[in-house]
């Protein structure tokens, strides 16, 4: 199944073609090598000052690590999440350092996941990022040092049809994906302007 965004003029395919599966195909298998490329887009990210505050730590679906992170996952993400081939944790480098807070950390981790996403998408992956994560078990878990936190999780996988999620799920999966539209979020002026 494809969602395809329906845009105003042609953008790249890959970005018009990249959505956030909740059906994951639990026959896929990934490894490390599967995802290096899309790692190494991640670490080519611009941040700034170059401070590049983005650590991930990624399991494949059967492995400790991956266990670990699926404990983690609140809610419906626990439901469909467990046929993601690789499960990631997105942690950030909050500190410049110690006690020199990185005002621009998350902002440069949501760049650094963006470009994981889309290089994922080239190479025939899905990616669905989930915020429904209890982070604090993850920090612990992975004994995270002072000035680096956990923001969110990644799932990661081959698409699979929607019938393999539970009803209420299944019908989220096929409704049709919305937006603003580009005249509400590009402006020409001050927002009391028309
Ligand atoms: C920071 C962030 C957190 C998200 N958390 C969740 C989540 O916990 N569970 C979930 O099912 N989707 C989650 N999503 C996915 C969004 O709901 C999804 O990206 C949005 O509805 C747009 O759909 P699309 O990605 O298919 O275009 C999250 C996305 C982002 C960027």
């Amino acid at each position: 199944m494809t969602h395809t965004a329906h845009t105003s003029t042609p953008i790249n395919p890959v970005l018009a073609a990249r959505w956030s599966p909740r059906a994951f195909d639990a026959n896929a298998t990934l490894s490390q090598g599967d995802l290096t490329a899309a790692f190494e887009a991640a670490r080519w990210a611009p941040s700034a000052n170059n401070w590049q505050p983005s650590r991930f730590i990624v399991g494949f679906r059967g492995d400790a690590t991956y266990n670990t992170i699926l404990e983690s996952l609140a809610g419906w993400n626990g439901v469909w999440a467990p046929n993601a081939s690789a499960l990631v944790v997105a942690i950030v480098q909050t500190e410049v350092e110690p006690g020199t807070v990185n005002p621009y950390a998350q902002f440069d981790l949501g760049q650094a996941v963006s470009q994981f996403t889309i290089q994922a998408q080239t190479d025939g992956l899905y990616v669905h990022q989930m915020a429904g994560t209890d982070t604090e078990a993850l920090q612990k878990a992975f004994n995270l040092p002072a000035g680096y936190a956990v923001f969110h999780t990644l799932a990661v996988g081959k698409i699979a049809d929607p019938s393999v999620l539970p009803e209420e799920l299944a019908a989220r999966e096929v409704a049709p994906r919305v937006r603003h539209e580009l005249k509400e979020i590009v402006r020409h002026g001050a927002f009391d302007e028309s």
